[in-house]
């Protein structure tokens, strides 16, 4: 069901409530603006300009906690691909998780951050001799390899018996985005398990005398809502830990945990999440007689996307078959809808109002430059007014470009009525200072 048919397009005379689950914990309405992290919408645009996007760190926080609380016999490990931020990654040291990184460039943001080396896995599914090296000098706890070719690499320019994982294929669909699914064969992530890839990865690795390997890594995709992938990924996993006759400390169950975009969607399920794996994995361990390995999982959307709001202003509304209004950012700060057909709710601020629906477009030179599909808006919806939309702290300021070259928002974060760049806008000159 779309939001359009949740929500009736006339005779609607009030603003709805606002939806649950999507907006940052606390956010209110107050008046007519919308208030996240104590801050008011209306004086962060005003402040900040538009387009905005908001991060309220206390959300963030609660929700790196729930993960800690939930397992705390595991090790938490932030996807920081989901938001690359140095003042993100400081609040996850803070409270206690590890950080995956999955470039050199990631890496430097941990080490500007000053994130612990001994809490840092580096990942990527394809590594630069830069990233190995680079991984290797700032002394990474460990790396996740995932080709033969890392093996031999990392086996050559290792010196200390560093530490690997190997990232294994279980061959589990996660029924989520084709874009998204890694958990499968015939995807270029990982050593696959059912060709016998991910055993002979195990013995290459065991014979190179400057690697040493701790555990097994999986990450079965993104947006994953059923926990039953996971427990069948238990399964696959602790039969091929019993089977390849080393010693498996880690296991490493990736990300993947979903988010609510839309009203209606429920969060990840967390607490049955950690009593079925967990209940999973010390009972295939015993059935198999092997030790249970130490668990690790790494969540990245579900720490950080409900804690993010993108402020757009409109800069016209264009009449048709549909009616388009169009906002001053785009799929250069949200290319999900383009990639993904990711669906979004909006909000407008400062005024209710009968709704109907709107298509909501961005400013780039694309048809497909679309944001959100069919919401219902205010009908007297103008140029000047102020947009919300929620769920965008995950994989939007990561995913951003300059295309058309447009320059880049800010993040903004907010917490007890306090707001503060943690992400600067970026300016012309910016992106001039590339260009030779
Ligand atoms: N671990 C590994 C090895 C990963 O590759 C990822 C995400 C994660 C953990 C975290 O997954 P999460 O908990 O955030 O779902 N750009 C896409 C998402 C790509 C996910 C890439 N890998 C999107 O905007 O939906």
């Amino acid at each position: 069901m779309t939001l359009a048919e949740l929500l009736p397009s006339t005779g609607c005379a009030t603003e709805p409530v606002l939806e649950e689950g999507l907006w940052p914990d606390g956010t209110h309405l107050s008046g007519s603006d919308l208030v996240i992290g104590g801050v008011g919408a209306t004086r962060l645009a005003a402040q900040f300009g538009t387009p905005c996007q908001v991060l309220d760190e206390t959300t963030v926080r609660h929700r790196a906690r729930a993960f800690r609380r939930a397992l705390p016999e595991a090790e938490v490990v932030f996807a920081g691909k989901s938001l690359p931020c140095p003042e993100v990654y400081r609040w996850m040291a803070s409270e206690g998780l590890s950080l995956d990184v999955s470039s050199a460039g990631e890496l430097a943001l941990a080490r500007a951050a000053g994130f612990p080396a001994r809490r840092i896995v580096m990942h990527g599914n394809v590594k630069t001799g830069e990233d190995l090296k680079a991984a290797l000098q700032h002394g990474v706890s460990r790396i996740v390899v995932d080709s033969f070719d890392e093996i031999a690499q990392l086996g050559a320019l290792s010196r200390h018996g560093q530490e690997v994982v190997i990232r294994v294929t279980p061959g589990v669909d996660a029924r989520t985005h084709a874009a998204v699914t890694t958990g499968v064969e015939d995807q270029k992530f990982g050593f696959s398990l059912a060709s016998g890839a991910a055993l002979e990865a195990i013995l290459r690795v065991v014979e190179q005398p400057s690697l040493r390997l701790v555990g097994l890594h999986c990450h079965i995709g993104s947006q994953v809502r059923h926990v039953a992938s996971y427990e069948e990924t238990v399964r696959r996993m602790v039969g091929l830990i019993a089977s390849c006759g080393v010693r498996v400390e880690q296991l490493d169950l990736g990300g993947g945990f979903c988010a609510p975009y839309l009203p209606g969607e429920s969060s990840f399920d967390l607490f049955g999440f950690t009593q079925r794996v967990r209940g999973t994995l010390n009972y295939e361990c015993a059935l198999h007689r092997v030790p249970v390995p130490k668990l690790l999982i790494e969540p990245g959307r579900s720490i950080v996307a409900n804690a993010g709001v993108t402020l757009y202003r409109v800069c016209a509304v264009k009449h048709g078959a549909r009616t388009f209004v169009a906002v001053d950012g785009g799929m250069s700060d949200n290319p999900r809808p383009a990639l993904y057909g990711a669906k979004y709710a909006v909000r407008l601020v400062g005024r209710g109002g009968a709704r109907k629906p709107v298509t909501m477009v961005g400013r780039h030179c694309e048809a497909g430059d679309v944001l959100a599909e069919d919401v219902p808006l205010p009908a007297d919806v103008h140029a000047g007014d102020l947009l919300a939309v929620p769920v965008t702290g995950a994989y939007h300021h990561a995913l951003a470009s300059n295309y058309n070259q447009v320059c880049r928002p800010p993040v903004v974060a907010v917490r007890d009525g306090v707001a503060r760049p943690i992400v600067r806008r970026e300016t012309e000159e910016d992106l001039l200072r590339r260009y030779v």
